[in-house]
């Protein structure tokens, strides 16, 4: 059966959402799902803009056909080409053969290196600023390189003010028959996952967010439509401040994030004594977790939202526990920076993990790490106790 919501009068949401997955991209948990958004447009002529992944593309496909209500295909505009909105490119050529392909030059060769079907004959190549008029709509093109591939680029429709915006202004999660995210208590329940479906996809590439942004504010935009998660329509300033707030890597909340790991628990119980000690002093909401237990991706997600993060790990055959050190060659790789740390080191023998993680750290832009890095032998004893309130004092003032 078709499942299909109106955008506008002349656009409708042809999307469907995927609840079995379990790792996004083969790497991100999505336990909440996800949702892979196509739309179309019909005016004179018909236009569908981008397509799904293989997991939906039969209940995408069914839609699709269901909206074009036996009319033919005439257009279909590729955003971005990962296929996870590709994968259904080919069966649309199938149905619709004398469908028109429009893209840009990166488009086209990424498009022939995934399929073989003849891309020349349907290819309508457009530049940044170029017009397509389907009747009584107008759709401009613009380019945003490496948000999230080097061919991404946005469709705006100038008619209806909409912004196919691809994966920009994404979240990770299902829809539920709700296609606004005005329709939802989006604070509530989505921004913690757009934040992290951000950071983790695209949280490498900060500058070139901007510089979309920066696209974006030169439109007059009323709905932004993009590739995953709800749709905007009102509010739309608030999300695009957080993703402003995201790309600048700027925290958005003054909290304090502990990141541990512990092996039989004594870095642990320290953690605990500096939390503890932390409350004392008037800190709320602190963020504590263990790197075994949790996955990555939320981890990187919790760093851009505090502001002060303690990295607590034993030594591990003379280096930094796994777990740690996958997360922080995440951060590094994802161009994490600009936040206050605190350092805290484990070992029974010979201590060296703090050393390692503090050289990982100042590699990263505009740390503030402090000095020196605590070591606890074993188990925390008492009169580490006044070392832990230099930390609390670094923290909090
Ligand atoms: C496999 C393994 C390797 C370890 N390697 C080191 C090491 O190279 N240097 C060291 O000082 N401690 C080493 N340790 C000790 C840990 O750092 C130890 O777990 C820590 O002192 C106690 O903290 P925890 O209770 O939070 O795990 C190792 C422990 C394990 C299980
Ligand atoms: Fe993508
Ligand atoms: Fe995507």
């Amino acid at each position: 059966m078709y499942s299909v919501r109106k955008v506008t009068e002349d656009i409708t949401w042809v999307g469907a959402s995927d609840r079995r997955l379990s790792l996004f991209e083969n790497i991100y948990p999505v336990p909440g799902g996800v949702s892979y958004n196509a739309y179309v447009l019909l005016d004179e002529k018909t236009v569908l803009l981008d397509c799904v992944d293989r997991a939906v593309s039969d209940q995408f496909l069914e839609n699709v056909s269901h909206v074009l209500a036996g009319r033919s295909l005439d257009y279909l505009v590729i955003n971005h080409m990962e296929p996870d909105h590709c994968a259904a490119v080919e069966e649309i050529v199938l149905r619709y053969p004398d469908v028109q392909i429009v893209g840009n030059a990166k488009t086209f060769t990424m498009l022939k290196q995934f399929f073989a079907f003849d891309v020349d004959k349907r290819a309508v190549q457009v530049k940044e600023g170029q017009t397509l008029c389907t009747g009584t709509h107008t759709l401009s093109f613009a380019m945003i390189p490496m948000v999230h591939w080097p061919e991404a680029m946005v469709t705006y429709d100038l008619t209806d003010k909409v912004l196919f915006s691809a994966d920009a202004f994404g979240t990770f999660g299902a829809l539920r028959g709700n296609l606004f995210a005005d329709e939802y208590r989006f604070e509530r329940e989505w921004l913690d996952e757009a934040r992290r479906y951000l950071v983790n996809i695209v949280g490498k590439y900060g500058a070139q967010i901007l510089a979309a942004l920066k696209k974006v504010e030169a439109l007059d935009v009323q709905v932004i439509a993009p590739l995953h998660g709800p749709v905007w329509r009102e509010n739309i300033s608030w999300f695009v401040e957080k993703y402003r707030t995201w790309a600048s890597y700027l925290p958005e909340d003054h909290n304090v994030l502990i990141l541990y790991a512990s092996i039989y628990g004594h870095t642990e119980s320290a953690v605990n004594a500096l939390a503890g000690m932390l409350a004392d002093a008037g800190e709320k909401n602190i963020a504590m977790y263990d790197v075994s237990v949790t996955d990555p991706s939320y981890l990187l997600a919790e760093c851009w939202r505090c502001d002060r993060i303690v990295f607590a790990c034993p030594t591990y055959n003379a280096g930094i526990f796994p777990r740690m050190e996958t997360l922080l060659a995440e951060l590094a790789a994802h161009n994490f920076q600009n936040r206050r740390c605190v350092v805290m080191e484990q070992g029974t023998w010979a201590v060296s993990s703090g050393k390692q993680i503090r050289e990982i750290l100042s590699g990263l832009k505009k740390m503030d790490i402090y000095e020196p890095v605590l070591t606890v032998k074993s188990s925390l004893k008492e009169e580490q106790l006044a070392d832990l309130s230099g930390i609390v004092e670094f923290l909090t003032h």
